[in-house]
């Protein structure tokens, strides 16, 4: 079981899961409707799933234009209330057809908050491409359109997540189980 900064971390989705994956959904995008696609990638838990989707997206052929936005979700404690921009895209999106990127999908609120913003702005189309989705967190009516794995309702990290600031550089997802420390005194 991989070890890092002292904790034992369980994979749920390892690394060669996730490229199959990802190739698949870049196909899936390809065989959309949409050719010229300006994608949005959602800071920060997106950008790992985002690079390589993107990669895997040039191998279907399509040139994507590549935008970041960056979110952040306030309220009180562990209940989000509310979404906002804490950096936002610098690219005009009226008429465009736009590919919002996201980690996970959980309440929805904050893919709907991102789609309605875009919406307002005069984007054509914003669809929507997750790494993971835990359904039963849904808060919201939002589905996305390209899913990558259901994911179990776990606290996850890695491939790009965090948890406290720590995490998101492993290249696979995973769950924290236990403390080495602790492990070694029960033994
Ligand atoms: P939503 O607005 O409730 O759909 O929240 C989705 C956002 O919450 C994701 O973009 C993540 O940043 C964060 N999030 C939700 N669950 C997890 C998790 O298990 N690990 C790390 N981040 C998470
Ligand atoms: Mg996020």
């Amino acid at each position: 079981m991989p070890v890092v900064r002292g904790k034992i971390i369980e994979p749920l989705f390892t690394a060669e899961q996730i490229a199959e994956r990802n190739r698949t959904i870049a196909a899936e995008i390809a065989n959309g409707p949409t050719k010229d696609l300006l994608v949005i990638a959602i800071l920060k838990g997106s950008f790992i799933f985002a690079a390589d989707l993107l990669r895997a997206l040039h191998e279907t052929g399509l040139a994507p234009e590549v935008e970041f936005i960056t979110l952040s979700s306030y309220g009180s404690g562990t209940v989000s209330q509310g979404v906002r921009i804490v950096k936002d895209i610098d690219s005009d999106v009226k008429d465009r057809d736009v590919l919002l990127i996201d980690d996970i999908l959980e309440s929805g609120r904050t893919l709907k908050f991102a789609k309605e913003i875009l919406y307002e702005r005069g984007a054509r189309n914003v669809s929507v491409a997750v790494l993971l989705d835990k359904s039963v967190k849904r808060k919201e009516a939002l589905e996305a359109d390209y899913v990558g794995f259901e994911c179990p309702d776990y606290f996850v990290v890695g491939y790009g997540m965090d948890v406290a600031y720590a995490f998101r550089e492993l290249p696979f997802v995973g769950v924290v189980t236990g403390d080495v420390d602790e492990e070694a005194q029960k033994s």
